[in-house]
C-alpha cells in the first residue's frame, strides 16, 4: 500500500510503497480516506515524538475511512460501513489499522473529512476539561492557542456546556473567529496583552487554564486562577520550566495536571472514548458543535500541509486526503 514516509528527521515526507497491515481480533483495517494533521505530527517527523511501543511508525493520529477488513472479536463494525476513530500512528496511508473501541460510526451527515477532524481535537479537550479539570456549568476558562484544533474543540465544548470561555491566539483574524464560536478572546501580540488580559479578567478569575504553552503564562496563571482552579497542562509550546509559588498554590488550593491522550493505554483510551461518546458526542450528532476545518491537501502536499501548520496560520484542522491518488 501507499504510505507517507520519511528518510531522517526533518526530511520532507514522500509517497513510498509499505505492506497493507492485517487486522489484529479487536482490530478495523479502514481504506483511508482523510486523515487530521496534528502538531504532533510535525514534533515526530522532527524527530521528537516517537511513536508508542507497538504503534505504526508512520505519521498520524485521527482517520475516517472504510472498513473493509475486520478482526474476528469485533461485533459493532461490519466491512463498508464509514467511520472515524482515534489511533496511536498509521493513518498517512492507504490502509490504516483502527481498534474497534476506539472507532465511530460516521454519522451520515459527515463528511470523511469532517469525520477525521474530530478524535484527537474533541477527545483531547473533553477528556481534559471535564474528566480532569471537573469544569462546571457557570465556571470559567481560559484557552491558550484557542484557534488551534484541540482549542477550538474546546471552546466549543465548553461553550455549550454554559461556560465563560476567554482565549488567545496570535492574530485578529483569529481572535475575530474566536468571538463567532462564543469566545472573549486577546491577541497576544497586541502591546501590553498581558496587563490588558488582567485587568480584564482580574486576579483569581478563572476556574480552569487549558495551557499549551507552559512557562510563559505560569506567573499568569497563579494570579488569574481561582481558588480550587485547575490548571492543565497539555504542551509545552512556551517553555517548559514552570516558576511556581509554592504558597500560591497551598493558599489557593490550585490543581496543577498533566495529559497526553496519545501515551495512554489502549484501555484507557477506550474508556476516554466511551466517556466522550455518552456525553459530548451527542452535541456532535444533533448540533451544538461541530469539527472545524481550516484547509483539505492532498496526501502528496502534506510537506506543504506542514508547513502551514508550523506558520501558525491554521483556525481548526488541517486534513488531508488521497483523493488525487485514487483518480
Ligand atoms: N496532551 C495531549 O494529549 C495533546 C493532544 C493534542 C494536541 N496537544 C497539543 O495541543 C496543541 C494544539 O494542537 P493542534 O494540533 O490543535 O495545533 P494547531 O492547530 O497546529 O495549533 C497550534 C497553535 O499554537 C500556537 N503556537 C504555536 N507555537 C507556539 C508557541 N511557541 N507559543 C505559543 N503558541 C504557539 C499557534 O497559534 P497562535 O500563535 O495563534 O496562538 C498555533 O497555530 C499543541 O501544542 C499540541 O501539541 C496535546
Amino acid at each position: 500500500m501507499k504510505a507517507l514516509l520519511f528518510s531522517e528527521p526533518n526530511d520532507p515526507l514522500y509517497v513510498g510503497e509499505i505492506p497493507t497491515p492485517q487486522p489484529k481480533s479487536e482490530d478495523l483495517l479502514i481504506r483511508v480516506e482523510a486523515v487530521g494533521v496534528n502538531r504532533a505530527d510535525l514534533l515526530q517527523r522532527k524527530g521528537h515524538y516517537p511513536p508508542p511501543a507497538g504503534e505504526s511508525p508512520i505519521l498520524g493520529l485521527e482517520v475516517a475511512g472504510e472498513v473493509v477488513a475486520k478482526g474476528d472479536a469485533v461485533t459493532k463494525f461490519a466491512v463498508g460501513d464509514r467511520v472515524f476513530g482515534l489511533v496511536g500512528g498509521g493513518a498517512y496511508a492507504e490502509y490504516a489499522l483502527l481498534d474497534a473501541g476506539l472507532a465511530f460510526h460516521l454519522p451520515e451527515h459527515f463528511s470523511f473529512i469532517e469525520g477525521a477532524a474530530i478524535s484527537e481535537a474533541f477527545l483531547t479537550a473533553y477528556e481534559s476539561l471535564f474528566t480532569l479539570g471537573q469544569l462546571k456549568k457557570g465556571e470559567s476558562l481560559l484557552v491558550h492557542a484557542a484557534a488551534s484544533g484541540v482549542g477550538l474543540a474546546a471552546i466549543q465544548l465548553a461553550v455549550v456546556s454554559g461556560v465563560h470561555v476567554y482565549g488567545t491566539a496570535g492574530s485578529d483574524k483569529k481572535i475575530k473567529a474566536l468571538t463567532t464560536y462564543g469566545a472573549t478572546a486577546f491577541n497576544y501580540n497586541d502591546a501590553h496583552f498581558l496587563e490588558k488580559l488582567l485587568a480584564q479578567l482580574g486576579e483569581k478569575s478563572i476556574n480552569v487554564v487549558l495551557d499549551f504553552i507552559g512557562a510563559k503564562y505560569a506567573n499568569l496563571h497563579q494570579k488569574i486562577l481561582s481558588i480550587d482552579g485547575r490548571w492543565l497542562l497539555l504542551a509545552a509550546m512556551g517553555g517548559r520550566e514552570l516558576a511556581l509559588d509554592a504558597l500560591t498554590l497551598v493558599t489557593k488550593r490550585l490543581q496543577v495536571r498533566g495529559f497526553n491522550l496519545r501515551l495512554q493505554s489502549l484501555e484507557q483510551k477506550r474508556k476516554i472514548k466511551v466517556r466522550f461518546e455518552q456525553n459530548a458526542l451527542p452535541w456532535l450528532l444533533h448540533g451544538g458543535i461541530k469539527p472545524i476545518v481550516d484547509s483539505i491537501y492532498s496526501m502528496t502536499e502534506a510537506n506543504a500541509a506542514h508547513d502551514y501548520m508550523a506558520s501558525n496560520q491554521n483556525i481548526g484542522k488541517i486534513i488531508l486526503t488521497w483523493k488525487d491518488l485514487k483518480k
